[in-house]
């Protein structure tokens, strides 16, 4: 049983590289569409395992990536914690806003694991039924995204709620950060008691702190959580994302110890093999708007990433999520470019 995106993850090059894109399922795609109209909301789609199970397959069907991931989101988490979360079309997350000490206060792990119960039947479902050679890929968000869009009540322009917070009341902050921490080992360490063969850690927000936020909200969150998974399931893989860290890619990637980092669209990518630790198996990085003119530019920067790659242990992947306007013909053609 080989599954070569698990090989590289233990720094076993393979040529072609594995192959799968974030986002991978998502509204791209017609037979997703179809799938979110039958379940009814987004958290439907997360919740209910016969849908979880055949919406992440889509993408597997359909292009045969080496690795599948949950479908699911980030923020089941703050649901999961009592938060008041909804998807509202056109919109996109919005969350009954915790803008301080007291009102993180009312969040707890009392109904946690029963709520969240129907992501990992869904992952022992889907880890049944992929082939010997694809693998399955768990995920959270990293606590400093988590708690931006807790706190900011939804997506944000300028952080300035959740950095009131971060910065206004420190202590505070920080035990909202070690409940998310609690929570995220919880739901990571499900999913691979469930099936899962790797885990990915969304930090999308890793972008906006100056770097000794950085250290204290990003890096140190992150590597309790890998100590955490790693102290129940020493073995398993962990892939860091820390998007828009620029020039603290290097630390993140000693510091937090995870097993590998997954490089953002802006991440020169001969800058990153010469500054991430030898050895350690990077992924990543095209920008998913290449997929939207295609052509010879897409294929220019596809060259780039392999040559570039040539020694280091890689998994193919874009920089961000595959955007909606991506016609699925594209994503095909990117597919067949990078294995031939
Ligand atoms: O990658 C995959 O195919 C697995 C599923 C997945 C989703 N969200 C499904 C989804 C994963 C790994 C995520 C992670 C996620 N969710 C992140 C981190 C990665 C990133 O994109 O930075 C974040 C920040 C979220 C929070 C979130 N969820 C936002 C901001 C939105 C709205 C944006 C949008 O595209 O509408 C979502 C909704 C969401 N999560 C969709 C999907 C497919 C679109 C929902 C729909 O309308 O059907």
């Amino acid at each position: 049983m080989v599954k070569p995106f698990l090989d590289v993850l233990h720094g076993i090059r393979h040529e072609p590289p594995p192959i799968w894109l974030m986002r991978q399922a998502g509204r791209y795609l017609p037979e997703y569409r179809r799938s979110r109209q039958q379940a009814g909301g987004f958290l439907d789609l997360c919740y209910t395992p016969e849908f979880a199970v055949e919406v992440t397959l889509q993408p597997i069907k359909r292009y045969g990536f080496d690795a599948a991931i949950l479908f699911s989101d980030i923020l089941v988490v703050p649901d999961g914690l009592g938060q008041d979360v909804s998807f509202v079309e056109g919109v996109g997350p919005v969350l009954v806003p915790v803008r301080n000490a007291s009102e993180a206060a009312t969040l707890s792990m009392s109904f946690f694991e029963e709520m969240l119960a129907p992501i990992y039947e869904a992952v022992s479902q889907i880890s049944n039924r992929l082939d010997d050679e694809t693998a399955l890929i768990g995920f959270a968000g990293a606590p400093w995204t988590v708690a931006c869009y807790m706190v900011e009540g939804g997506a944000s322009r300028d952080f300035n709620a959740v950095k009131s917070f971060a910065y206004g009341d420190p202590n505070g902050f920080s035990q909202l950060i070690d409940l998310l921490v609690e929570a995220t080992i919880c739901h990571l360490s499900a999913q691979v008691a469930s099936g899962a063969d790797a885990l990915q850690i969304f930090e999308s927000h890793a972008g906006v702190l100056p770097s000794v936020e950085f250290e204290k909200w990003v890096i140190n969150p992150i590597r309790q959580i890998v100590e955490g998974v790693r102290s129940r399931w020493p073995d398993i893989p962990i892939i860091g994302f820390p998007r828009g860290a620029g020039a603290m890619y290097p630390a993140f990637a000693v510091e937090t110890e995870v097993t590998a980092v997954s490089l953002d669209t802006s991440v020169p990518i001969h800058w990153a093999i010469q500054n991430l630790p030898a050895g350690m198996p990077v992924q990543g990085n095209i920008d998913p708007l290449f997929l939207l003119t295609g052509g010879v530019e897409m294929d220019r920067a596809i060259d780039e990433i392999l040559e570039a790659c040539r020694t280091r242990a890689h998994i193919f992947n874009l920089g961000h999520g595959v955007d909606k306007n991506t016609s699925p013909d594209a994503v095909s053609r990117l597919v067949s470019k990078v294995r031939n």
